[in-house]
């Protein structure tokens, strides 16, 4: 595996010190940022045989912003590996204030322990979501910032999102995923924080839940005004869904049900205490 400190030594894309001065003064970038590029197929092929998190991998599915998504082979068996990295794709960090990371708003310099820290957390997340009861992909392992899980769909074909499949019975398929997110949220205490036709795969004749790295977690320090704020949006995406099969229902009933099943004991009162104008955190 690449250190960040080699990646930049190396980074042919990388401009000097001038050079950067230059763009900044002309607007385009500011003098201390830095561009990271890098990690290609072979390189996380090699890790994860190394790892022995795969026997081999097959190819990428996917590249979002901070992770790649790749189907790999566990001695025959199709798995997802995926890989948090900063150097491909061109990202760009500040010097001066490091790299904010999107789905935790963690900064950070020392970059590769922060995206070891994103693949610990989406692991900790599924493995917390599965131990629930969620259907969610069940995570297999995890080495530095590389994690695999289960691979949701049939022979090397990842199951449709919601979105592209016709439903036969949609209103059992929304009872469906609303109980397992009311699961995840009252009993694994997350917030998805992303939950809509693209983050929910159809499989074995079910909804899954996918896309967990930003869910934010539900306790005793959290501010309960965001994470309605969250559920309501994840409620609100999931219905918006369902009104294409003419099915309607009141997202704020929903979101009463979900806060009737779960509020962290010291924060049961946060609505008084917001109407009477003090602020929570
Ligand atoms: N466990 C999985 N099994 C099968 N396919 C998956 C799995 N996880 C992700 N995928 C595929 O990769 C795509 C992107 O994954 P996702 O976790 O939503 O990442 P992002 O949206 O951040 O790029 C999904 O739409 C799906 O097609
Ligand atoms: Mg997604």
């Amino acid at each position: 595996m690449l250190a960040v400190s080699r990646v930049e030594k190396h980074n042919p894309l990388k401009s000097g010190a001038i050079a950067q001065k230059r763009a900044a003064l002309k607007g385009e970038t500011s003098g201390r940022v830095t561009e990271i590029k890098e990690l290609t197929f072979d390189t996380v092929r090699e890790d994860a045989i190394q790892y022995g998190l795969a026997t081999d991998v097959t190819y990428q599915i996917n590249a979002g912003k901070e992770a790649s998504i790749f189907l790999a082979q566990w001695r025959g068996h199709h798995i997802i590996l995926k890989a948090y990295r900063l150097w491909q794709s061109s990202h760009k960090m500040s010097k001066k204030k490091g790299y904010i990371a999107q789905g935790t708003s963690k900064r950070t310099h020392f970059i590769l322990g922060m995206m070891e820290d994103l693949a610990v957390m989406e692991y900790d997340y599924l493995m917390n979501c599965f131990r629930a009861g969620v259907h969610v992909p069940t995570p297999i392992g995890r080495v530095g910032n590389y994690l695999t899980m289960r691979f949701i769909g049939d022979g090397a074909q990842p199951a449709p999102q919601l979105k592209d499949v016709h439903l036969e019975n949609p209103e059992k398929v929304l009872d469906q995923i609303l109980d397992d997110y009311l699961l995840m949220y009252s009993k694994a205490h997350y917030v998805h924080g992303d939950l809509s036709k693209y983050n929910i795969l159809w499989w074995q004749e079910r909804p899954w839940i996918i896309d967990v790295p930003q869910a934010v977690i539900v306790n005793k320090w959290s501010n309960m005004v965001r994470v309605e704020k969250l559920l309501m949006r994840d409620i609100r995406n999931v219905l918006r869904h369902f009104e294409d099969y003419d099915i309607y229902r009141d997202p704020e009933h929903i979101l009463e049900v979900f806060l009737s099943e779960y509020i962290p004991e010291n924060l049961k009162n946060y609505r008084e205490l917001r109407s009477e104008g003090i602020e929570l955190l």
